[in-house]
Formats: C-alpha cells, sequence, structure tokens
C-alpha cells in the first residue's frame, strides 16, 4: 500500500463497514453524526413531493419500512416529534458519508443511473443530477463531518480556481489530450466527479459540494508533495507517479495548473492526525476465493486468464498440465491486482466496475467484455468482499 493513500483511507473504511450490512446497523452507530435540522427541512419535502408516474413516498412507507409518520390530521408536514421518530427510522438506510451505499439514494433511482435493480415503489430518480436526488446525497454526507478533511479545505477556492482545471478542454499534446472529466465523469477511480448536465459546461453547485468531498480525499491539506491529485498527473522526473492512464499534464512543479492545486492544497491545515487502521487486502481470499473468478469460464466470454496472461493487469501464465497457480505465482498476480483496487471501496475499483455492465453502475467499456450484469452476481459479491478486506 502506498503512503500517500493512508491520509483518505479511514473516511473509505467507515463508508465500507457500514454498507455491509445496513439493515442492522444499529441507529447509534450513526445517530450522533447526521444532521436532524437538515433532515428535517430538506429531505423530508422530498418525501412528501408528488413526481409523476409515481406515488409519494409517503403513501406506501406510512405502513412501510423504513416507516414514515402518518401525518396529523389537516397537517401538509410532520411536528418535531414525528420528524425525530422519521429521522431515526431513515438513518437504517444510510451509511453516513456514503451515497452510494446507501439504500436511501440507491433503492428509487434508476439502475442505468447506478442505482439498486428494483425498489416495489418504483424509480423516483433517472439521474444522480437530480436535485432532491442532490439533497438526499449532501444530507447522508453531513454524517460523515467527523473524519473529512474537506472541513479545513476552502470550497471557494475549489469550486473558482480548481475546477475550471477539470474542465478544461486539452491540446493534443496535452497528456493524453483530453479533458479530465471526459474519463473522470466515467471511469471508476477515487476521482469520480459527478456527471455533466446535458448541455452544461460546468457543475451545479451542488455538484460541485460532492465533487468537492471526493476530491478532498486525493490531498493531504496543508501538504501538496504528498497529494495524490498532484502527484498523478506530473511527471515521474518532476517527482510525480510513475504511471497515469489519463497521461502527464505537468512537467513541472512551475506549471501554472500545478500552481493552483498546490495553492488550494495549502488552505487546508496539516492535521497531522493519527492514520486510522486501514484496510488491508487478504492473500489467502485472493489466492483461494478471488483467483479462481479469473479461471472460470462464463457464457459468451472468453475467461480472464486467456486475455489477462499477456495484458495489464497481468496474471501469470499457468505451469504446464496446471489447473491453478502456484504459492508464487498467485503472490504475483496478488502484487499486480492490487493495482485495480481501492481498498475498502469497491464502486473505486476497476477490478470490479470494468467488467459490470454500465447498466449495473460499471464503466462504460472494457474489451474483455461485460461479465456480470448485476452487483448481487455471486462472483462480484467475492470480489466486493476481497476489496473490503475479507479475510
Ligand atoms: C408504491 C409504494 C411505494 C412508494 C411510492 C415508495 N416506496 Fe419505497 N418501498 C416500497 C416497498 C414495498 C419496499 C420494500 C420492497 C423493496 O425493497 O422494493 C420499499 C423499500 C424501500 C427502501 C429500502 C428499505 C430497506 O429496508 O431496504 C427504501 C430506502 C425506500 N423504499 C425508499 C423510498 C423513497 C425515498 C420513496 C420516495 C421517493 C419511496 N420509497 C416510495 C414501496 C414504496
Ligand atoms: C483518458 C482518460 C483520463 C484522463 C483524460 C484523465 N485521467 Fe486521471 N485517471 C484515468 C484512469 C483510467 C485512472 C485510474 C488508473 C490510473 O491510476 O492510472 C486515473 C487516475 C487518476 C487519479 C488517481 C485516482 C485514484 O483512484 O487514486 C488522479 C488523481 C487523476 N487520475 C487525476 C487526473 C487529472 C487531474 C486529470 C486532468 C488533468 C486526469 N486525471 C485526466 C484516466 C484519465
Ligand atoms: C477478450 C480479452 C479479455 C478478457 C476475456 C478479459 N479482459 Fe480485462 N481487459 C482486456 C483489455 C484489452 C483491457 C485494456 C482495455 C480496456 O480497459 O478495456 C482490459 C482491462 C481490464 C481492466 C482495467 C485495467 C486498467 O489498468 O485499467 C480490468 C480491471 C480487467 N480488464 C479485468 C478483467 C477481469 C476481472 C476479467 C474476467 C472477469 C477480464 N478482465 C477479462 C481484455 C480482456
Amino acid at each position: 500500500m502506498n503512503a500517500i493513500l493512508k491520509p483518505f483511507m479511514p473516511i473509505v473504511v467507515a463508508g465500507a463497514l457500514l454498507a455491509q450490512a445496513p439493515p442492522q446497523t444499529p441507529a447509534s452507530l450513526s445517530a450522533s453524526t447526521l444532521d436532524f435540522a437538515f433532515f428535517r427541512d430538506r429531505v423530508q419535502p422530498v418525501f412528501l413531493q408528488k413526481r409523476p408516474g409515481h406515488a409519494r413516498c409517503l403513501v406506501c412507507h406510512e405502513n412501510g419500512t423504513p416507516r414514515l409518520e402518518e401525518l396529523s390530521p389537516g397537517a401538509t408536514t410532520w411536528n418535531e416529534e414525528q420528524s425525530r421518530k422519521n429521522f431515526e427510522a431513515w438513518q437504517r438506510v444510510v451509511a453516513p458519508g456514503d451515497p452510494m451505499a446507501s439504500r436511501l439514494l440507491m433503492h428509487p433511482l434508476a439502475p442505468q443511473a447506478g442505482g439498486d435493480p428494483f425498489h416495489a415503489g418504483g424509480k423516483h430518480w433517472t439521474s444522480q443530477s437530480d436535485p432532491e436526488w442532490q439533497t438526499l446525497a449532501a444530507w447522508v454526507r453531513t454524517g460523515s463531518a467527523q473524519t473529512n478533511s474537506a472541513s479545513t479545505l476552502n470550497f471557494e477556492f475549489y469550486r473558482t480556481r480548481v475546477e475550471p482545471i477539470f474542465l478544461k478542454i486539452r491540446q493534443p499534446n496535452e497528456g493524453s489530450g483530453n479533458a479530465c472529466f471526459t474519463c473522470h465523469t466515467k471511469i471508476a477511480s477515487r476521482l469520480r466527479l459527478q456527471p455533466l448536465g446535458a448541455g452544461a459546461t460546468a457543475w451545479s453547485e451542488a455538484q460541485s459540494r460532492s465533487n468537492f468531498e471526493v476530491v478532498s480525499r486525493l490531498v493531504t491539506p496543508g501538504d501538496p508533495a504528498t497529494s495524490r491529485l498532484l502527484l498523478h498527473p506530473l511527471s515521474p522526473e518532476a517527482g510525480g507517479d510513475p504511471a497515469h492512464t489519463g497521461g502527464k499534464f505537468w512537467t513541472s512543479n512551475d506549471n501554472p495548473e500545478w500552481q493552483t492545486l498546490a495553492a488550494w492544497v495549502r488552505t487546508g491545515k496539516a492535521t497531522g492526525a493519527a492514520v486510522a487502521p486501514s484496510v488491508t487486502l487478504d492473500f489467502a481470499y485472493f489466492r483461494d476465493r478471488v483467483q479462481p473468478i479469473f479461471l472460470q469460464k462464463r457464457l459468451g466470454h472468453a475467461r480472464c486468464v486467456v486475455c489477462h496472461e499477456n495484458g495489464t493487469p497481468r496474471l501469470e501464465e499457468l505451469s504446464p498440465g496446471a489447473t491453478t497457480w502456484n504459492e508464487e505465482q498467485s503472490r504475483k498476480n496478488f502484487e499486480a491486482w492490487q493495482r485495480v483496487v481501492a481498498p475498502g471501496d469497491p464502486m473505486a475499483s476497476r477490478l470490479l466496475m470494468h467488467p459490470l455492465a454500465p447498466q449495473a453502475g460499471g464503466d462504460p467499456f472494457h474489451a474483455g467484455g461485460k461479465h456480470w450484469t448485476s452487483q448481487q452476481d455471486p462472483e462480484w459479491q467475492i470480489l466486493s468482499n476481497w476489496v473490503r478486506g475479507q479475510k
């Protein structure tokens, strides 16, 4: 594990733990961190709102789980006490800090937009850009405040000076010639930016806020030199990471864009906070449960090993007559495949997103085909468990 990754691991870990078993999550785990006033004033109106072709959430959930309190006769919204009860009940479908792991957001969202496959109450939103969806996401994010480095970084600076860098149309000789947003609104990585609205040339304020959260986790406040955002697109000769699939956009620290990003990172105070235990990927689980997936034949597809014996990430060639890898080969596979994994965060791991159908939330394209059509697929679940640190 790269030392640079450590500062934002704690957030990822918290999200992943809660995501594993949301229905059983005790309210006490989340109760203290989510914002009640935000829920009462901004989230509850969503439950009361009528959307064409759908019953209001309230109509069904007055009698279902999670439960909404019955409105008092003549009332058009809930009183304080009822709101508190709603607040308790609905926290159980939320992973504080992590909208994508929260059933509140995924259940009524269309699968094409990354939502769950099915909700008996219908799909109320067709895009994550929907303002209602954004409101719910903003509430869920109030729950990450205590671990989030974002609080010390300057949002206005980010919105007015950093985001234009992501949006800038590039010359063919700059990096890969593509704008950052072209790839980073689509591919699975930790830099997952919001999709731009149709015809839009910039993000809305709500979208910028979600981007801000995501981008903040890729920097060490106060320290540009250890910030992944600044190292990944920087040439190795200038101290950057060895490789970035999107290309090297900056050849020196004097580059004005690099300087702008550095100035933003310096708006944050170095916390020097102790690094919480991060998710560690387990070798034995990889060897015994993940590797068989690479060898498995799926209808209409070549086996992973057929192509990846010669491609990146690489799988070792099987020894003559062998049906699986020996210990040494398995270790090499383990090293190579960690590079397409964000420990603790399946949704940011190309191992999971690349071979997953886009309708199920996967990347748009994988030259090797789409091997899974749902996140419920048992193989996908095994990979996901490995990424979450299962032993
Ligand atoms: C037509 C009735 C109906 C409407 C309208 C409806 N729901 Fe549901 N909802 C259900 C039923 C039934 C279930 C349980 C079965 C399922 O998961 O699909 C459910 C399940 C859920 C769950 C998952 C609960 C769990 O414990 O996993 C969430 C979250 C949810 N609904 C949120 C909403 C939201 C938010 C709205 C409004 C935008 C809404 N629902 C509108 C009927 C409805
Ligand atoms: C042609 C597509 C493409 C473009 C354009 C692109 N990237 Fe990337 N970027 C990727 C891919 C794929 C990855 C994940 C693999 C890797 O790390 O190389 C990635 C990874 C990253 C990461 C690390 C994310 C993580 O999960 O740790 C950062 C930071 C990043 N890119 C920043 C940028 C910035 C800033 C720009 C614009 C100046 C940019 N990228 C342009 C494709 C692209
Ligand atoms: C028919 C050949 C083929 C098969 C079969 C195949 N792949 Fe791939 N895979 C590729 C090629 C070519 C690329 C690089 C181009 C791309 O990203 O689509 C790739 C890219 C990837 C990447 C992204 C690598 C990176 O650095 O960004 C991952 C992860 C991946 N494959 C996983 C798998 C898994 C897991 C399987 C089996 C379930 C599989 N592939 C089966 C050909 C294949």
